[in-house]
């Protein structure tokens, strides 16, 4: 690269450099795009002796001023935050001088560009300046070195009945030594309805906002304070132990984003009844149908399974409570008749009139729940008590029942909450997601409340009534912290870029990502268009059954880049192995693994502690296997690559190809079906469906649509496949395995790829695939 000419640095705002040329007579200032790449020749300092670091992924690396630093090659993008990066002593003023060289345009890999946290935001960062990374990596140390002393000591900040006894944590992980274990803070009892409730009244905070509510149509509103939804919480909590349901029993949980939601989860954590969680907002863009909600109450056999009448979504009305019905007639059916079907009315939905009822078992909330006290005491439940199932896909068919207990996952949920959004009391939260996911408990609920957050609850549609919506509400209630998911950040950034600067969105100071890696264009987009390049991302990288955030940037600690999830959160150990199970050291790519358990882990899966240890501790022995592939690079940063399993995430939600196939199959005049995720503009993946058809069944177009309709009675619309491939035969290996990898290439159009077809009991099939191509 060729040298352009010398430079001094003058000054920066916090957008752009200004440089220079050669002192003494500069001439006129030099904009320095955040690519132009500079070698640092010398620099001074106000205050004598200071060390300067220059953020170098994780090592922060110094000198002393006046030499070269040992890392000269920095973008502009660095230069303007060297103050910032700087460890300076209290008091000791500015930079004040700075040579560098020009060397050119950097040709920038993703790895490569790394996007600072304005020196402001630093400034105020819970984990930053002047410790910046050297602030993260010491509680980081601390929290590996000793969890039992790191988790104990902000566990202490919640309130527990009993103090865990005799040890922090337990835990066996390795299955070569036995059977699986994980525990935290067990002997303790809590109540993390307690902790997200009474603790923050008690602590003078009764009168602050809790939830705001946003309706589906602009202008519906309302909200909460804290003693206000205590209140509520405790009017149900009354009503559900009245019906009879106590510690241990199952609630169903069916509603969609309304504040009663909320209201649902908290109240049977008070009363120490597992919350089993089926949901509906899902019915319209990923939801689960009446036959998955079926199931889900056979497996569980709940007491009660509380529903709303309607949602209207957008401009469509969803009746929820006749999907209901019909998951009750079919557990009927199977024998397991559920007594009580406690029904919200969501008037603005549907009149209560309207509403399809069956007397003797539907019970009206409106009726029922303000009869009750507002005063409920608590049920005291011990830490590893179960506090709710989440069923999650699986490479098989049958879904799983991750189940989390309630200890751990409350400080876990609580903390991560605090240091991924860099949370102060300040703020207002809103995460787009349905409660009905992981992300929707940890952090719709639990994290954000626990901190005594005021947190936003939204029951439409954030393309409705056009695609400004989400940055109207942003406006409407100050968010600060606004948490989604790649895919909306795809979609609204097609729409183009007016309906988000038709509105102000300065209240917003962190944004977050969640379900997938987000590709480095949609981050981009999110960060200079939807966060005028002042927010931090924090991309977070979790799973149901971590419970919450494991590799996700503090923001402001440390330089991002865009499509990384960046560093392991406090008390995580992430390792990347090999096929053999080896761990791999440096820049690498390979299978994504956890070397010991950490609060927020899952226990076990419901009722099959075998399938368990099987699907995430025997693939690696030693290890929890994430099932996600994932590369680290040179500066450390981690890069997740995606599921390495048979799962397909569509949307951010998990879908295991074997579900879907599986639906495919029930259809009579299916024989066979094989289905790969392929890539997705909005979606991420997308669903697509190899079919071989009963012998004489002509292909048409309607039975293309039949198979499509399958699926989405028989899982949701959100597992729809995107594209039926008609399928003489599927390509197999002669002991019957089916190749995804060929089916992967034909699906994607890569046919100069499909590698090796020798080892096909029958070639010829691939062949008659690409030819049924654009059937
Ligand atoms: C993927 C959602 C990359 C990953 C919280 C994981 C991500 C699966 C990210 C879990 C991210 C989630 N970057 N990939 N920030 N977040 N994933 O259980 O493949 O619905 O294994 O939990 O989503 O999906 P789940």
């Amino acid at each position: 690269m060729a040298q352009i000419s010398h430079i001094n640095y003058c000054s920066y705002s916090s957008h752009r450099v200004s440089l220079v040329s050669p002192s003494p007579r500069p001439t006129a200032p030099f904009k320095a795009q955040p690519s132009t790449l500079l070698r640092l020749v010398r620099w001074s300092h106000s205050a004598p002796r200071c060390r300067y670091s220059l953020g170098d992924g994780m090592g922060t690396r110094s000198a002393a001023a006046g030499s070269s630093p040992r890392r000269s090659l920095v973008t502009s993008d660095h230069l303007r935050h060297v103050e910032s990066m700087a460890q300076l002593p209290s008091g000791a003023g500015k930079i004040s001088h700075l040579n560098a060289v020009i060397l050119g345009e950097s040709l920038a890999s993703e790895e490569n560009d790394l996007v600072f946290p304005s020196p402001e935001f630093s400034a105020q960062a819970l984990v930053s300046s002047p410790n910046r990374c050297a602030g993260y990596q010491q509680m980081y140390r601390r929290s590996v070195e000793d969890p039992a002393g790191f988790w104990s000591e902000i566990a202490s900040q919640f309130c527990w009945k009993e103090k865990w006894h005799p040890e922090v944590y337990a835990e066996n992980i390795d299955v070569g030594k036995g059977t699986v274990r994980i525990e935290w803070f067990k002997g303790a009892t809590t109540n993390i309805c307690y902790n997200a409730l009474d603790r923050n009244v008690e602590a003078g905070n009764g009168g602050k906002v809790a939830i705001y509510w946003e309706g589906n149509e602009p202008g519906q509103d309302g909200q909460l304070t804290y003693a206000e939804l205590l209140d509520k919480v405790c009017q149900l909590s009354n009503y559900l132990k009245h019906v009879g349901v106590g510690k241990g029993d199952a609630v169903v949980i069916y509603l969609p984003m309304l504040m009663e939601l909320p209201i649902a989860m908290l109240a049977c954590a008070r009363i120490g009844a597992v919350h089993r969680y089926s949901p509906q907002m899902s019915v319209v863009f990923a939801g689960f149908s009446a036959e998955s909600l079926a199931q889900r109450i056979l497996d569980c056999k709940p007491k009660v399974v509380i529903t709303c009448n309607a949602v209207q979504r957008g401009p469509k009305t969803i009746h929820l409570k006749e999907i209901v019905d019909s998951a009750l007639t079919e557990c009927a059916n199977d024998g397991i008749s559920i007594g009580l079907c406690l029904t919200y009315e969501n008037q603005s939905a549907m009149e209560r009139e309207a509403t399809k009822w069956q007397e003797g078992r539907d019970v009206w909330w409106q009726d029922v729940v303000p009869k009750f006290s507002t005063k409920c005491l608590v049920e005291w439940v011990d830490a590893e008590d179960p506090l709710f199932l989440l069923y999650t896909s699986g490479s098989t068919g049958k879904p799983k029942g991750v189940l989390h207990t309630t200890g751990g996952y409350m400080v876990y949920t609580a903390t991560t909450f605090k240091y991924a959004f860099d949370y102060k009391p300040s703020d207002i939260y809103w995460c787009t997601a349905d409660c009905g996911w992981i992300t929707g408990h940890s952090y719709v609920t639990y994290g954000p409340l626990l901190n005594g957050a005021t947190i936003v609850v939204f029951e439409g549609a954030p393309s409705y009534p056009d695609s400004g919506r989400c940055w109207d509400i942003v406006d409407k209630y100050k968010v600060s912290i606004f948490y989604t998911a790649p895919t909306l950040v795809r979609s609204l950034m097609r729409d183009g870029d007016e309906y988000v600067t038709r509105y102000s969105r300065k209240s917003l100071r962190v944004l977050g990502s969640v379900g997938e890696p987000i590709n480095p264009s949609a981050w981009r987009w999110f960060f200079n268009v939807v966060g005028d390049s002042r927010c931090p991302i924090s991309d977070t990288w979790w799973q149901t059954e971590t419970g919450g955030f494991m590799i996700a940037p503090l923001p402001g600690a440390w330089p991002q880049k865009p499509g990384s999830a960046t560093f392991p959160f406090f008390g995580v150990l992430p390792v990347i192995v090999d096929e053999k199970g080896n761990e791999i050291e440096g820049e690498c790519s390979g299978y994504l693994c956890i070397k010991k358990s950490w609060p927020g882990a899952f226990r076990t899966l419901y009722g099959d502690h075998e399938r368990f240890e099987t699907t995430y501790f025997k693939p690696f022995p030693g290890y929890y296997f994430t099932g996600d592939g994932c590369s680290r690079d040179k500066d450390g940063y981690h890069w997740l690559t995606g599921r390495v399993d048979d799962v397909i995430n569509v949307s951010g939600h998990r879908i295991g190809t074997a579900e879907v196939e599986s639906a495919l199959v029930s259809h009579p005049q299916c024989a066979e079906a094989a289905v790969v995720g392929v890539e997705h503009e909005v979606k991420g993946q997308g669903i697509y469906a190899f079919v071989t058809l009963v012998e004489g069944v002509p292909y048409s177009e309607e039975l293309q649509k039949s198979l499509i309709l399958t699926v989405r009675n028989q899982i949701g619309a959100f597992a729809a496949p995107d594209k039926i491939h008609w399928a003489p035969g599927l390509p197999k290996t002669r002991s019957g395995k089916i190749m995804r990898r060929i089916l992967r290439k034909i699906a994607s159009r890569q046919l100069d790829e499909l590698g090796d077809t020798s080892t096909l009991a029958d070639p010829s099939v691939v062949d008659q695939l690409i030819s049924l191509s654009d059937c």
